[in-house]
């Protein structure tokens, strides 16, 4: 039996602006992870099996199936036939949340499959069929997501410029606060789109000062400015809430912990549900986590990005 993995991200500072060209800053969460599981139990001649969340896939009874395609594409770049094996994934990381769920779960998935035919893939080649991947999911994706998720490392990251490594100039702590609704990323995307296209001039605009925000929150993180990061992420959620992508469940949590002390609250990734982060320190953590149960967050998860 052989496993391999893959954590879940979160956006720091920048998502929606990144799909037109804007940098942004995303961070792995290792703790939270999906799970390949690789098992030789099949009858020679029978192929690949999948099995995820009690569903059990063939590459030719799911041909649509993202895990199916993802599994296709490794074989292709491979040039390998299926080998006689059962995949069995399984994920910590909520669905539909921002956290990165698929690229997760397609990415434990590549990497499983591509050591058991003996050939695992290097990080670029598996970025590019991740990427592909994500395009089923997202529609436009930036590649931010597949990106952080494949490189398991904290990225600044422009679209299709090679990737930069943020240097973290001192541990700093997130909570994740889940609004427990779930929200399609690629409806968000594509409604930004339709902003822009019909108030290109002020979509523009707010796009920008969020490009610009994220070359100063990469400055404050790499020389420890912790307050100096907090505002900025206050400022990117304003900024978000113009482009739509906030919501009513949202801004109550980042109000709730912005009232009891956390140095910046945002929502991150998609918006419109899913997860918000606060920024806080080892003194506010506990007060901030209290306050967003009581505004109504699902779960409430702690990070250190280091
Ligand atoms: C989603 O995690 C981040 C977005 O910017 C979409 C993308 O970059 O593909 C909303």
């Amino acid at each position: 039996m052989r496993e391999a993995s893959a954590s879940a991200k979160i956006i720091l500072v920048g998502e929606h602006a990144v799909v037109y060209g804007q940098p942004a800053i995303a961070v792995p969460v290792s703790s939270l992870r999906a799970v390949a599981d690789v098992e030789a139990n099949r009858p020679s001649g029978q192929g690949l099996r999948i099995v995820a969340a009690d569903a059990a896939l063939t590459l030719d009874s799911h041909p649509d199936n993202p895990l199916v395609i993802t599994a296709k594409l490794v074989l292709r770049a491979l040039d390998a036939p299926a080998p006689d094996i059962t995949i069995t994934v399984r994920s910590q990381i909520p669905v539909a949340s921002g956290l990165g769920s698929g690229a997760a779960v397609s990415t434990a998935l590549a990497r499983a499959l591509s050591a058991a035919c003996n050939h695992p893939l290097d990080n670029e080649t598996l970025n590019a069929i991740i990427y592909e991947v994500e395009k089923i999911h997202h529609g436009t994706p930036s590649g931010i997501d597949n990106t952080v998720i494949v490189y398991e490392q904290p990225v600044y990251f422009i679209r299709n410029q090679p990737i930069e490594r943020v240097i973290i100039g001192a541990p700093f702590s997130l909570l994740i606060a889940n609004t427990g609704i779930a929200a399609s990323t690629r409806t968000a995307v594509a409604d930004v789109r339709k902003l822009y296209e019909t108030q290109p001039q002020r979509i523009r605009a707010v796009i920008e000062e969020i490009g610009a925000l994220v070359v100063k929150a990469r400055q404050a993180i790499e020389t420890r400015a912790f307050v100096q990061l907090g505002l900025l992420m206050q400022q990117n959620h304003r900024l978000l809430q113009q482009l739509t992508v906030s919501s009513r469940e949202l801004d109550t949590l980042v109000n709730a912990a912005m009232k009891v002390g956390a140095l910046g609250a945002k929502l991150s990734g998609g918006g419109r549900g899913g997860n918000m982060i606060a920024l806080v320190t080892p003194e506010t953590a506990g007060a901030v986590q209290q306050a967003l149960f009581q505004a109504g967050a699902v779960s409430v998860f702690a990070t250190t990005v280091e």
